[in-house]
């Protein structure tokens, strides 16, 4: 039998925005190309730049003016996915925003989700990889332009867009205000999920789960500051997609030692490991799988477990799992 370090694993992650998955160097060919200056966001090695949380969402932004035509994004897709396959990883979902390919306009939308999801079939082909996509309105733009976005979303929901997932600034405005658009996403058979307890606290991902019933949580790592609230998400199976390599860049937790992951998933709340915006937190699935290793020591039945429960979690259709399954049981055989 071959051994697998735990870094080697095959891995599914759920928790993956495909710009902030773009590697600097990608960003810094397309912005030549187009005559575009955007120095500003790189550091001396060539690194994105930001200062915090808030910072990094405007250098975020900055970098994906770069990507202006479905084209880009077929070419981002492949950059991306080509470095999650190095990683081990062979399911993948992306958040991919409407605001960005298209401006939210949906004849326009699918222009580009056409172009990705050509790039994903390449990928699946050549690297062993599959990809599904999450729509994703961005908190800080508001929620009439997150209607928007749900609509594009309801509008191309089916076996690829398998899901609506809010994420951007968790301090700008109210969870519940977004109501509608994942009404309008869950209508369409979407899957929800949104990103709460990162920078907002234990209320914030209560609201997640009162206000739009979400399934599963972009991080919800501060719901361990109110133990109540742990129990309820153990006990309603809400899922939690947490990147500890991306609170530990942004400053949330000093280490990863420290990070709450192995604290929840002992009160029994389902963990899965997602990287986030990797190039930015200077992070990757093996790299993730590794740290939780060095400071939890967890095992081989622990991350087979985890696997496993990721794999339940996921959007995608039944037969997908299935094959997915075997993939898993092969690889980390
Ligand atoms: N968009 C990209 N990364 C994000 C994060 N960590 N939190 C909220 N929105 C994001
Ligand atoms: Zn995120």
């Amino acid at each position: 039998m071959t051994y697998l370090s735990h870094s080697n694993r095959a891995k599914i992650e759920l928790h993956l925005h495909l710009e902030g998955a773009a590697p600097p160097a990608f960003i810094r060919g397309l912005a030549k190309e187009k005559h575009l200056d955007i120095s500003g966001i790189f550091d001396a090695e060539g690194n994105y730049k930001y200062t915090d949380f808030w910072d990094f969402l405007r250098v975020y932004e900055a970098a994906t003016a770069a990507l202006k035509t479905p084209q880009d994004y077929h070419r981002l897709t492949l950059a991306v996915l080509e470095e999650s396959a190095k990683s081990g990883v062979v399911y993948t979902e992306a958040f991919i925003s409407p605001d960005f390919c298209g401006g939210r306009e949906v004849g326009a939308w699918r222009e580009y989700l056409h172009a990705i999801r050509e790039a994903a079939e390449i990928a699946e082909k050549t690297m062993g990889i599959t990809l599904r996509g999450i729509v994703t309105p961005i908190r800080h733009f508001g929620p009439a332009k997150a209607r928007e976005t749900a609509l594009c979303a309801a509008e191309t929901a089916g076996d690829w867009i398998v899901g609506l997932g809010i994420g951007g600034d968790e301090k700008s405005g109210h969870l519940a205000d977004f109501r509608w658009s994942f009404d309008c996403a869950r209508e369409a058979g979407l899957r929800l999920t949104a990103h709460a307890g990162e920078w907002g606290g234990p209320d914030s991902v209560r609201s997640a789960i009162a206000d739009l019933d979400v399934e599963r949580i972009g991080h919800g790592v501060r719901a361990i500051e109110d133990l109540a609230l742990v129990d309820e998400i153990a006990e309603k199976g809400v899922v939690l997609e947490v990147c500890p390599g991306s609170n530990v860049a942004l400053g949330l937790y000093p280490s990863i030692r420290q990070h709450p992951i192995a604290e929840l998933h002992k009160r029994g709340v389902k963990v899965t490991v997602s990287t986030d915006d990797p190039p930015f937190f200077y992070t990757n699935m093996q790299k993730e799988y590794q740290d939780l290793y060095d400071a939890f020591d967890w095992d081989d039945a622990f991350f087979d477990q985890m696997a496993r429960d990721t794999l339940d979690a996921a959007f995608c259709d039944a037969d997908t799992k299935i094959r997915l399954k075997k993939t898993l049981e092969q690889a980390n055989a």
